[in-house]
């Protein structure tokens, strides 16, 4: 019944969010070209300097490759690349990447038991005067079982090509194009024509039963797969191919001092990589055409909760926009209150939850558990209701069949807690943060725990305990912080963990006199067991998880510095048959994946990123958001990529680890943060090869002792059980940032460490 309720809400509240989108799309379309110039042709929108060829001269500009010749003489208008003539058909045309995609014959060679069939034959050319062939996004593929096809350029100056052999059907594999009844072979650099040429050994007469063309093309990466089918007889007729444009024939710097240079303002020009001329985009911050006078146009961030990681008030201003601080932070004094540079510490200043979206939260889980908060009384209400009579229930169901196998979490009684915290004392807690606070409690048989209550005022954040809750009780590992148990007996539920007593991770980072105390080889293991409790986490757990706010306030240390994984409140597991999820965005500004940002798919590659900044925090002592630092150094990523790039790693190295003569391992692992902070997450190493390099060069440093931490994360038994004495080892100092929390989401609380 409340799940049927429930679902109907979900759906109704997602087009609502959908709907909302799609308005904010059409709106942004709309100035593509110069006033009065035809926009469009059949579905295919035309930007300016594309042009229509029935439009004005005025519309476009001279080069006839931008020229779109629109055939409107049936109800399917069809646009092609100059003259219709030529027969390109255009699918497309992107002013983001400065891409056109054309349909392209598909070329054939046919047999049949009496020899080579002419009339079933077709070799395609392709003749381009100005923009030439993507090299990145296209493959030459050939199919065939007795098939060798040539890419020839039309002037005969090269050829290359691939070919394919099989003498039984059994031999190929659908989906792969390897060799077997199918190959393919990248494209070179400025490739503005081609004759495609499709040959045999054997007039297929081996394989006349199974095969009897054989098939060559260029389409676009992902377009084709294979299937041995298609030996048999290939559908199709065309295919996709994607093409590099850009304007002019120069590149920028000579563009730019001439009369017709075309960027205008906002734009920022760079070179064609593959043909010649430069193209002109906008601005960070800015969209629209970058062609037409006034065409790239501030983003109004605060207009979109997707777009803004504010949790108080937005300011939006040309090409960005600010947060106003959380209150509390106000007359904190130590920047003489220029708004949020008194908060050097990123993570007081924000930690998404996407605004007005916060609401809709629905947890799946294998049972098909679905769960779902709404700012909303009503829905406050039922949920309860339904977190009493499912969930609940569920989870007990869970956390008893993980007793049975590791024996390790408990259901505690709520006197018990209340027992162990002093009913809560204000004195025991030791952090707070935007999903409630955590207390330090002592159990009955001495063990000092950290007890995570959720806040009573903001019951919508009951779903993060209980996500947090799924997640944990899947996972065991010495680099996780360890949940022991938790009440349900309470209005919101309480969660009981190991309790680390060192503090976080930022702590020891930025505060000065700790990171002193943090010597490189220290700063290299840490991140080698961040890193392969992350990898554990993406493929060895029983289902993978993305820990999604991974930052060095949710990474917690012990006394022997051995980093501790907490505050699942984020996370996510995805179901096996998925690789990627989409989801609100929500992570720490710093840390946050910019593809993820801009795209709203999750993957394990957006914990990549994150972690990325956290190895170039270890290793530069700076801070992962900094008002500090000049405007385009805020974000420690581009600041660091930027150094680097520039031969300048030393100079921001963090003097601590900068005199113990470790460059070259410091420079290793600098490598792998640039890597792992590449904008395409495809681009980013998996953490396991992360995990993998890092291991490696921990390795090579002498000290025996580390090589205990283990690799692959394999399940290990939690070393640090019971102990009497950790109050003992308490610094005052710390007490703020120690338990498993995400203290640092807190918006009350003075910050604690005294910065650089
Ligand atoms: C335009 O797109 C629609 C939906 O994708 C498709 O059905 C239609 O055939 C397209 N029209 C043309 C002229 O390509
Ligand atoms: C361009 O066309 C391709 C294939 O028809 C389609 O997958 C893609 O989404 C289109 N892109 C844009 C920006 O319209
Ligand atoms: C191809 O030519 C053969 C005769 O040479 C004829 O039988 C066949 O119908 C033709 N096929 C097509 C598709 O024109
Ligand atoms: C490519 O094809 C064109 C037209 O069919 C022809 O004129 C040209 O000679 C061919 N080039 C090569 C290298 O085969
Ligand atoms: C390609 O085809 C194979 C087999 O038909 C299928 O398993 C695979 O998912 C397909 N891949 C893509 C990218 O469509
Ligand atoms: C293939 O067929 C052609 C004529 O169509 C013939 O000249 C050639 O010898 C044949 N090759 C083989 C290997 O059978
Ligand atoms: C944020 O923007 C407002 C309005 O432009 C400005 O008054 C304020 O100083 C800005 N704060 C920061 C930190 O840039």
């Amino acid at each position: 019944m409340f799940i049927h309720e429930l679902l109907l809400r979900v759906v109704v509240l997602g087009t609502i969010v959908l709907g909302a989108y799609h308005i904010h799309m059409a709106e942004a379309d709309d100035s593509i070209t110069k006033p009065g110039c035809r926009s469009t042709c059949g579905n295919l929108s035309i930007p300016y300097p594309f042009r229509s060829s029935d439009s004005e001269s005025h519309c476009g500009i001279g080069h006839s490759s931008l020229r779109v010749d629109c055939d409107d003489s049936d109800n399917h208008p069809t646009p092609y690349m100059e003259k219709r003539g030529s027969g390109l058909e255009i699918l497309n045309i992107s002013l983001e990447d400065h891409e056109m995609r054309i349909a392209m014959w598909i070329g054939r060679d046919c047999y049949s038991s009496t020899g080579y069939v002419a009339n079933l034959s077709n070799f395609p050319t392709l003749t381009l005067a100005k923009f030439p062939i993507s090299k990145t996004k296209n493959k030459f593929i050939a199919v065939g079982c007795d098939t060798y096809a040539t890419f020839k350029d039309r002037e005969g100056n090269f050829a290359f090509g691939c070919m394919s052999i099989c003498n039984d059907i059994s031999e190929v594999t659908d989906g792969s194009c390897s060799g077997i009844g199918c190959c393919e072979t990248s494209i070179p650099r400025n490739s503005f024509d081609y004759n495609i040429s499709i040959d045999s050994y054997r007039n297929h007469t081996e394989v006349l039963d199974f095969n009897l063309c054989s098939y060559a093309f260029v389409a676009e990466n992902g377009f084709y797969n294979f299937s041995s089918d298609d030996l048999s007889g290939l559908e199709l007729e065309k295919a996709p191919l994607v093409l590099d444009w850009a304007v002019g024939d120069t590149n920028c710097e000579v563009a730019k001092s001439s009369a017709n240079y075309m960027c205008t303002e906002n734009t920022h020009c760079t070179d064609a990589e593959n043909g010649v001329g430069y193209k002109c985009t906008c601005l960070e911050g800015f969209h629209g055409n970058p062609y037409l006078t006034n065409g790239c146009q501030d983003i109004d961030e605060c207009a979109d909760p997707n777009k803004n990681q504010c949790n108080g008030d937005c300011y939006n201003f040309d090409g960005s926009y600010n947060c106003s601080c959380p209150k509390g932070y106000h007359g904190d004094g130590r920047k003489g209150g220029q708004g949020c540079t008194a908060n050097a510490n990123p993570s007081h200043l924000v930690q998404i939850l996407a605004g007005a979206g916060a609401g809709t939260i629905v947890l799946l889980f294998s049972a098909g558990f679905l769960y779902l908060g709404i700012k909303n009384r009503k829905l406050i209400r039922l949920k309860e209701q339904y977190f009493k009579q499912n969930g609940g229930l569920l989870l007990q169901q869970q956390l008893h069949e993980r007793d049975r196998t590791t024996n390790a979490t408990k259901i505690f009684k709520a006197e018990e807690l209340e027992k162990a915290t002093n009913n809560y004392d204000e004195s025991r807690i030791v952090g707070r943060g935007g999903y409630g606070t955590v207390y330090k409690g002592l159990l009955p048989n001495n063990t000092v725990v950290a007890i995570k209550k959720s806040k009573l005022v903001d019951k919508t954040q009951i779903e993060q305990f209980i996500n947090e809750v799924i997640v944990l009780s899947q996972i065991n590992h010495r680099n996780v912080v360890k949940l022991l148990g938790c009440c349900l007996e309470t209005e919101v539920p309480l969660l009981v963990y190991e309790f680390v007593n060192n503090g976080t991770l930022f702590d020891h980072i930025h505060n000065c006199i700790k990171s002193s105390k943090m010597p490189w080889d220290t700063r290299l293991r840490i991140a080698s067991d961040i890193a392969s409790v992350l990898s554990y986490l993406h493929s060895a757990a029983s289902i993978p998880i993305i820990h999604r706010d991974v930052k060095s306030t949710n990474i917690l240390l012990d006394n022997n510095y051995i980093a501790k994984v907490s505050d699942f409140g984020a996370s996510r597991l995805v179901p096996l048959d998925q690789t990627q999820l989409s989801t609100l965005v929500q992570g720490t500004l710093g840390y946050l994946d910019p593809e993820y940002l801009q795209t709203n798919q999750l993957t394990e590659k957006s914990d990549v990123y994150s972690f990325g900044v956290v190895l170039v925090e270890l290793i530069t002592g700076k801070k992962a958001l900094s008002f500090d630092r000049p405007e385009k150094e805020r974000g420690l990523a581009m600041h660091f990529l930027l150094s680097s790039k520039n031969n300048q790693l030393f100079q921001i190295v963090d003097r601590v680890i900068a005199d113990e003569g470790n460059k070259e391992q410091v420079r290793e692992v600098a490598n792998v943060a640039k890597r792992c902070l590449r904008l395409k997450g495809e681009e980013r190493p998996t953490m396991k090869e992360v995990a993998i390099e890092l291991e490696g060069l921990k390795a090579n440093s002498n000290h025996p002792w580390m090589s205990t931490v283990n690799l692959n994360g394999e399940e290990v038994i939690h070393l640090l059980g019971g102990t009497t004495d950790l109050a003992g080892y308490m610094d005052t100092a710390d007490t703020m940032n120690t338990g498993p929390s995400d203290s640092m989401k807190n918006h009350v609380m003075p910050p604690v460490n005294s910065g650089r």
